[in-house]
């Protein structure tokens, strides 16, 4: 959950460092700093913003041979200079950033207190340059000491190191945490996410775990740091342009990957192979999970209702970092279908692991293409959705349904008909979308909500994974306490939370839960609630009504866009962070 980022070439050091950094600040932003060569190694770090720590230093005058970078999302240790990256060796002569958690470093650091090694920092990262410094200094090669202290490390890693004596070289390291090669042309880059360098090369190389590079301007070497031995690697062409990761023009990323959903949604189609190859594990499993984390995982949820409903399917959605708990039912027969935006979430890798440890076949749906659960999984969807910066998850939700929908349809025959499904619903979110009173009547609603304590919402059947959805967007975008429930579970204990003017937002698509969903509201209302309708038609339940279009299959996708929009203002009214919401990361590549 932190942004790494390295360089080395002809351009001047500061302003490819500080775009990198800025590039991936969605990753984590409570700290950041620089190392890099330039007369000696010299560290820049400090609590704070990236701009605010690049203004300090003057980042941009940074010039020299090569340079690592971070920007950090704190796991050990409070948000303080000392305990930004980069961490340094005893003699200063070696820089180390890293994303992950060693889990071990208690051991590690007592072992080299005891051989002299003095720490600096509360983090776990600092063992790494320390060991470094240990074994290089038994072996006086660079690359063998990287080696012999990676293999004393536990947990999940993802570093960058540099060595004063060897100032042409970026050594880096990864293990179950991203880590991607950008490949230039006198000039090489490496990061944790492809968006760092995607301006200047879409060549790249991913690696993968136990895995050590040797970087220099005009070379990479890979090697498996197990076995010691070279390694050929597959370079890959990013299919995204600068553009995809820029703001385009919108105050925020959040709004424009809202906006994308007009195109984004139907850029699923055109994988029917896949889909195909991807139904028949389906069909040779006895038993099928759905794992997921966040979003991820109510897109898994919403698609369960249409496996039974559809396809007569008992696909269970599992919260991945719950897999652990109910593992045992996985077996040689089971299929795990691991649904990620990013592809790097520890909590559902874990599961993947755990599942093919077991004998299960994995079916991966992601967005990043190249990412760690693509490479580990028998067999790949893509949402092809475009870089998704923002730490809320938007555009990658829609096509997460739409694609999970194109799955379902196909094991009853019905792929074409879902390809039109889906395209009808594209241009009814791209209407929603384009309708400056829906979203004059999404802004007036969120002011008269934004000093809400809590906001409920509620659904029936598959729009109790809206109800959830929506829920997490309000709460992590606006820090509004928002809760979504099962329209039928207010009976039984929620319902005591209701006092006057409490807003519940009543999810009613022109399904077969609307009476059941509508007299729910009534409950609420005859206690004083205040009732906001997300449905095609007034009625006298709402106190205010957010019309959507009567569409019934894909009720997910078309009911979640004013959540989004909803969500999205009340954090203009709160002024909160919209990107960069507070304690949140993009990618959360740690358990
Ligand atoms: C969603 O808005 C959140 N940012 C978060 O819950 C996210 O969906 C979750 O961390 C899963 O991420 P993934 O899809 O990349 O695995």
């Amino acid at each position: 959950m932190c942004g790494i980022f390295g360089y080395t070439g002809f351009r001047r050091l500061g302003p490819i460092i500080l775009e990198g950094l800025k590039r991936l600040e969605y990753r984590g932003y409570d700290s950041a700093g620089v190392a890099f060569i330039s007369s000696g190694l010299q560290v820049m770090k400090d609590a704070g913003k990236i701009d605010e720590i690049s203004r300090k230093f003057n980042f941009s005058g940074i010039d020299g041979k090569l340079a690592i970078s971070h920007t950090r999302w704190a796991t050990h240790g409070a948000v303080t200079q000392t305990n930004a990256h980069p961490h340094i060796s005893c003699n200063g002569r070696i820089a180390v950033v890293h994303n992950g958690i060693i889990e071990n470093y208690i051991d590690l650091k007592r072992e080299l207190i005891s051989l002299g090694h003095k720490f600096r920092s509360e983090t776990d990262t600092e063992v790494i340059p320390h060991l470094i410094e240990e074994f290089y200094r038994k072996t006086g090669d660079p690359l063998k000491a990287i080696f012999m202290a990676v293999s004393k490390l536990d947990g999940s890693f993802a570093f960058l190191a540099i060595f004063e004596d060897h100032p042409d070289r970026i050594f880096a390291v990864r293990y179950k945490s991203p880590l991607v090669i950008g490949l230039g042309d006198g000039e090489n880059f490496v990061a944790s996410d492809v968006p760092a360098f995607l301006k200047y090369t879409k060549k790249v190389i991913f690696l993968d775990d136990m895995e050590v590079a040797v970087i220099s301007r005009d070379s990479v070497e890979v090697f498996n740091s197990l076995t010691r031995e070279k390694v050929d690697k597959e370079i890959y062409i990013v299919p995204w342009s600068v553009e995809d990761a820029e703001r385009g023009g919108y105050p925020h990323f959040m709004m424009k990957e809202i906006m994308e959903q007009r195109f984004t949604i139907t850029r699923v189609l055109g994988q029917d192979d896949r889909i195909r190859e991807a139904s028949q594990l389906i069909k040779d499993a006895q038993k099928v999970f759905l794992v997921a984390a966040g979003t991820s995982y109510h897109a898994c949820l919403a698609s369960s209702y249409w496996f039974a409903e559809i396809a007569g399917v008992n696909a269970r959605a599992v919260l991945a970092s719950e897999f652990p708990s109910i593992s045992k039912l996985v077996d040689d027969k089971s299929l795990v279908i691991a649904v990620s935006q990013s592809g790097e979430t520890a909590d559902v890798l874990e599961s993947v692991r755990m599942a093919k440890k077991r004998g299960s076949k994995i079916l991966g749906i992601v967005n990043v293409v190249g990412s760690s659960l693509m490479r580990i999984s028998d067999a790949f969807l893509t949402i092809n959705a475009g870089p998704e910066i923002c730490v809320l998850a938007t555009k990658s939700y829609t096509s997460q349904l739409a694609i999970l929908y194109l799955l379902v349809n196909d094991l009853v025959g019905r792929l074409e008909n879902a390809k039109e499904e889906i395209k009808r619903a594209e241009t009814l979110v791209a209407h929603m979308l384009e309708s400056e009173a829906l979203l004059k009547d999404i802004r007036r609603i969120a002011k008269d909500l934004s000093a809400s304590e809590h906001i409920f919402l509620i659904g029936r059947g598959i729009s109790y994974a809206t109800s959830l959805e929506g829920a997490l967007k309000i709460k992590e975008v606006s820090y509004i306490h928002a809760e979504g429930f099962a329209g039928g579970e207010l009976k039984h204990g929620t319902l005591a939370l209701i006092e006057e003017g409490t807003p519940c937002i009543a999810i009613v698509p022109e399904d077969e839960t609307k009476d059941q969903t509508l007299g729910n509201a009534m409950e609420i209302k005859a206690r004083g609630g205040y009732i906001i309708g997300l449905s095609n038609e007034e009625h006298v339940v709402f106190d205010e009504l957010i019309r959507t279009p009567s569409e019934t299959s894909l009720s997910p996708i078309v009911m979640i866009i004013p959540l989004q929009l909803l969500a999205y203002y009340l954090a203009l009214e709160r002024g909160c962070n919209v990107d960069q919401p507070r304690n949140l990361a993009k990618s959360v590549t740690v358990l």
